[in-house]
């Protein structure tokens, strides 16, 4: 009785009362209700944070340890977003913001260009750890925001904002319907498979070693390590033409990963990126994964039609 109750009452992934409620009002940006958390919530906070230190000190990227160090994250309590920028906010301007669900891609990468970060407020179950296809409170505020607190790196994401209205700039000039959904997809599939080979899953060279600054690798205990020392994964330096033509699939571990130099050669990238869409070469990258929403698609197609 108490155990099914506890796991209704907490705010576990695909589980929580309160955010079914939020989503059913039509409540995207929403306060992180603290009290909500179970102990069995604070549990998985504590064992997925344990068993990830010695994986970070030995795998990450130096910038993201010196990340966890700014934030003073608690290895034994869920983080409250107030704290987490009340540190964050001085270093680079970011602030995490509570999200109920999914927010389209135009309106993500809005938040990034006001340095805001959609942040997932639940957490997965303490019983599965590994692998979760929804981002959660782990991956959102141990794996993304210690990277914030790096000035290049949170001006890349800036950046990509920028990207985001650049994209619905170009297509509100485009009078046909079908050309312009044609050319929004294609802009979109490269935006989003870059994002995932760098702020996602990139590596970074640090001195003749490799290190990880992607977050989906930051916050997976078996994957960080695979990333990095396995034999069976391939990792080339980056090349935007191959990046923005490469599908991906989200349900295993990566088997391609690209390898920048530093985040000012990623931040150049993305002004790259930003030249090639108003040059219409992101106009025809190849078919295939990811898919773009519905509702992605209609988030810049709203945002086109304000430009
Ligand atoms: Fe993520």
């Amino acid at each position: 009785m108490t155990g099914i109750h506890s796991g209704a009452e907490g705010l576990t992934t695909t589980r929580a009362q309160f955010i079914e409620e939020a989503q059913a009002t039509g409540q995207l940006y929403i306060h992180q209700p603290y009290e909500l958390y179970s102990e069995a919530n604070q549990e998985a906070w504590r064992r997925l944070f344990a068993r990830m230190e010695n994986r970070w000190r030995r795998y990450a990227n130096p910038r993201f340890l010196q990340g966890i160090d700014n934030l003073c994250l608690d290895p034994a309590r869920i983080p409250r977003l107030e704290d987490v920028n009340r540190f964050l906010s001085p270093l680079t301007g970011f602030k995490a913001k509570a999200v109920s669900g999914y927010v389209p891609a135009f309106m993500f990468f809005d938040c990034l260009r006001n340095r805001e970060f959609p942040t997932t407020i639940t957490i997965r179950d303490s019983e599965t750890l590994d692998y979760l296809p929804e981002p959660d409170i782990f991956h959102d505020i141990a794996g993304h925001v210690p990277m914030h607190t790096d000035r290049a790196f949170a001006d890349t994401l800036v950046r990509f904002g920028d990207c985001a209205h650049t994209a619905a700039d170009i297509v509100s000039t485009v009078s046909d319907e079908k050309e312009r959904i044609r050319r929004l997809t294609s802009i979109q599939k490269a935006l989003a498979r870059f994002f995932w080979f760098t702020i996602e899953f990139g590596l970074m060279r640090d001195g003749p070693d490799l290190k990880v600054y992607g977050s989906g690798l930051l916050s997976s205990y078996g994957e960080i390590a695979h990333a990095i020392d396995s034999p069976e994964v391939q990792r080339f330096p980056v090349q935007l033409e191959w990046v923005i033509n490469q599908y991906f699939e989200i349900d295993h571990y990566q088997p391609l990963l690209f390898i920048v130099d530093s985040f000012d050669h990623l931040y150049e990238l993305v002004g790259t990126l930003e030249q090639w869409m108003k040059q219409g070469k992101l106009d025809n990258v190849s078919p295939g994964e990811p898919a773009v929403s519905e509702s992605d698609l209609r988030s810049f197609l709203e945002a086109a039609e304000r430009a």
